[in-house]
């Protein structure tokens, strides 16, 4: 374990706040969806000499000299994510998911062209098209949503009616607050018949689809996939686009590098291809059929106590609880009293919500963090079981301080990696 001596000698504001930080991160429970906990490795490999090296280009083309070992880590960065996804080509320089998915765009995109993707008040990312954000000013974005928002299945006829319409060139798959599986088959098909790419932004369950839990939508046809390295997928944070077939790759890397971005994050670039490493090892596999599990044990619990999730369950690492309707609070307010027992997790706008993003009616949560902590079943159960407690006893001060402490004596049962316990 690393002993952050120098960094404690040099400065002691920093420092403590990493210790602070590490504190937090054993004694706590992570269950937004999107966090994870690396390994040492992985860890270790971010934290070293490739820092300091420019390395604009790719393997074997690159702007400045002394690349033989940055050449080396990328290379194989690529050559296991290929493996990994099972595909011809990947792009592993995106700093992080959002500048992935612009990239992509501009890759395959002119200005004005339209991109079909799922509505965001039904658990789409901003950057499939929220106005907030700068894309929106360049291309245009329409919209597929659930059907029935209790069981989660999308409207796929509407969806077909649409591409039909608006002959998207981009037919885009992927969500950030949607915990059922998309049927990539159907997608293909439609965008087959009105000429579009097809992209699944898989930032969120990369690792289920790495780990052979969930589909891989390449299976199916889609041409590409975008993600985040550092959800289920537990690598370094940063960015990743797969390519099917080589040609669009070449697109791909022109738009990543010059189009976009300047030099690649070299260490972490080296760090995915150590998390990629991982996680071609047959225990990945039991990891990501574990955080399905697992989710599915804890949305079976909240449910058998009355609870409202939308979809009335998952298939994915993912819930998303209805607090108004199940316990008459807000998302926020539920978000600041499970922080109050050491139980991290978002608020989070459900389908439809009548409330506002800042303001929502559900929170959201998931199992990728717990899952590596080496939890199981049984501690889903028990979880659950302090939020259900810290939600019937909110107005007990010392009731909600004693389930803190509970909470934090059954976390330290399970060490964070790269934290000493
Ligand atoms: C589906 C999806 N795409 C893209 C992103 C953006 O990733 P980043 O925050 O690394 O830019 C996220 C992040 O939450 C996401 O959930």
């Amino acid at each position: 374990m690393p002993t952050y001596t120098a960094l404690q000698e040099a400065d002691t504001n920093v420092y403590n706040a990493l210790m602070g930080e590490m504190k937090r991160q054993k004694e706590g429970v992570e269950l937004i969806p999107s966090e994870n906990y690396v390994s040492p490795a992985v860890m270790e490999t971010m934290g070293t000499v490739f820092n300091n090296k420019y390395s604009e280009g790719y393997p074997g083309k690159r702007y400045y000299g002394g690349q033989e070992y940055t050449d080396c880590v990328e290379s194989i960065a690529i050559e296991r994510a290929t493996k990994l996804f099972r595909c011809e080509h990947a792009n592993v320089q995106p700093h992080a998911g959002a500048p992935a998915n612009v990239a992509l765009y501009f890759a395959l995109l002119e200005p004005g062209d339209t991109v079909m993707g799922m509505d965001l008040s039904h658990g789409g990312h901003l950057t499939h098209g929220h106005p907030v954000t700068y894309i929106t000013k360049i291309f245009n974005f329409v919209r597929y949503k659930m059907k029935n928002v209790e069981t989660g299945e999308i409207d796929y006829d509407a969806m077909r009616e649409v591409a039909l319409k608006e002959k998207p060139k981009i037919i885009l798959a992927g969500f950030s607050a949607y915990p059922r599986e998309l049927d990539y088959a159907r997608m293909q098909a439609i965008a087959t018949e009105v000429g579009a790419y097809t992209v699944a932004d898989m930032a969120h369950i990369a690792g289920m689809i790495a780990g052979g839990a969930l589909r891989n939508p390449f299976d199916d046809g889609f041409d590409i996939i975008t993600t985040t390295t550092h959800k289920s997928l537990r690598g370094p944070r940063g960015g990743m686009i797969l390519s099917r077939e080589l040609e669009l790759g070449r697109k791909i890397d022109k738009s990543v590098f010059p189009g976009f971005q300047g030099g690649p994050i070299m260490q972490m670039v080296a760090a995915k291809a150590v998390a990629f490493g991982e996680a071609l090892k047959p225990e990945f596999k039991d990891y990501a059929h574990q955080i399905i599990k697992n989710a599915k044990a804890m949305a079976q619990h909240f449910m058998e106590n009355g609870a409202r999730l939308i979809t009335n369950g998952t298939d994915n690492h993912m819930m998303l609880l209805d607090c108004v309707t199940s316990w008459n609070i807000t998302g926020q307010e539920a978000e600041t009293l499970f922080d109050r027992i050491g139980v991290t997790l978002n608020k989070n706008m459900i389908a439809d919500d009548p409330r506002k993003p800042m303001d929502p009616s559900g929170i959201r949560f998931g199992t990728p963090a717990i899952t590596t902590r080496g939890m199981k079943e049984d501690d889903m159960v028990t979880l659950a079981n302090f939020m259900l407690q810290a939600v019937e006893k909110r107005t007990d001060d010392a009731a909600i301080e004693k389930l803190h402490e509970e909470v934090k004596a059954f976390c330290l049962q399970f060490p964070v990696p790269g934290i000493p316990s």
